[in-house]
């Protein structure tokens, strides 16, 4: 059997101070490799805390964090890391901006370019090599940044909320065209966003987490055939599933009335009526 992409076991960390901030409070999570894994939470929950644990940037109190078998604890590196805030630097042009994950990783300058010009057609920025950030559209400042984070030679792409900012049109293009770019690149991707819709839309498997101190509440495998095209949403199976996240987001708002946190549900959604579209 392959070896998990990623496993999570026990996590757990406060952040020390006057006021202490528990945050992750024992939290599990596997994704297999090339899998695409969503990270669903409400605001604050400890999201964004996960992922620096696997980037390597935070160590926890307690737990275990590895990639592909190796800890993460004080091992910066191991994954392609787009922070939430992924700042383009703005006195580089576009070119500039791509190449720097890859040269911090170690790729040669040249090797870098190539590699970052060979991408600019799929990442939809052919002829913005020598734009400043300044002169580029929402959606094309985060294929950048995307563009950034792809060419860092990792097999593990850790993505922060990467489409938070954008407006509900560029998002759903942003949607379709990561799904094309993921499809024909092997990585394993774990996607941290606050929106169910696009969880659903874009993974192979859901994690919805608890409010903060953090715990998984459910997993969900989505089976829907692929690529998902916009439409989907409208679906009625899509619908009806959609709600079923949105309950498990809710159901544990209940354990700060003192009830009982219950084990995360496990749950397959396979019931959507989208044909392949080999069949339409
Ligand atoms: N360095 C820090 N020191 C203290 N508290 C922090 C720090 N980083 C995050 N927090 C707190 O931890 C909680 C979880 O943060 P975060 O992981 O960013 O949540 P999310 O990404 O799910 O929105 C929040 O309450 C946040 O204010
Ligand atoms: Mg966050």
């Amino acid at each position: 059997m392959l070896e998990a992409a990623v496993a999570i076991r026990g996590l757990r960390h406060t952040f020390p101070g006057d006021r202490p901030v528990e945050v992750l409070d024992g939290v599990d999570l596997e994704a297999a490799p090339g899998a695409f894994v969503s990270l669903v939470g409400p605001s604050g929950c400890g999201k964004s805390t996960l992922l620096q644990v696997l980037a390597g940037l935070l160590v926890p109190d307690a737990g275990e964090s590895l990639i592909e078998g190796r800890s993460t604890v004080g091992e910066p590196g191991l994954a392609a890391y787009m922070p939430q805030k992924d700042l383009l630097l703005p006195w580089r042009k576009a070119i500039g901006n791509a190449v720097l994950g890859a040269e911090i990783a170690g790729v040669g300058k040249e090797a870098a370019r190539e590699q970052a010009m060979a991408l600019l057609e799929r990442f939809g920025l052919t002829g913005f090599e020598s734009a400043w950030p300044s002169q580029l559209s929402g959606g094309m400042r985060q294929r950048l940044a995307l563009l950034r984070t792809f060419l860092v030679p990792r097999h593990l792409l850790l993505l922060d909320e990467p489409f938070g900012a954008l407006d509900a049109i560029t998002r759903r293009e942003m949607h379709q065209w990561l799904q094309e770019v993921w499809a024909t690149d092997a990585r394993t991707v774990l996607f941290v966003t606050h929106d169910v819709e696009e969880a659903l839309i874009l993974s192979d498997v859901v994690y919805v987490m608890t409010p903060r101190p953090a715990r998984m509440a459910a997993r969900f495998e989505v089976d829907y055939p692929r690529p998902r095209r916009p439409e989907i949403v409208t679906d009625p199976a899509f619908v009806a599933d959609k709600a079923r996240l949105l309950a498990a987001l809710d159901a544990p708002t209940q354990r700060q009335a003192g009830v009982p946190t219950p084990p995360p549900r496990w749950d397959r959604l396979r019931a959507c009526s989208e044909k392949p579209a080999d069949e339409l």
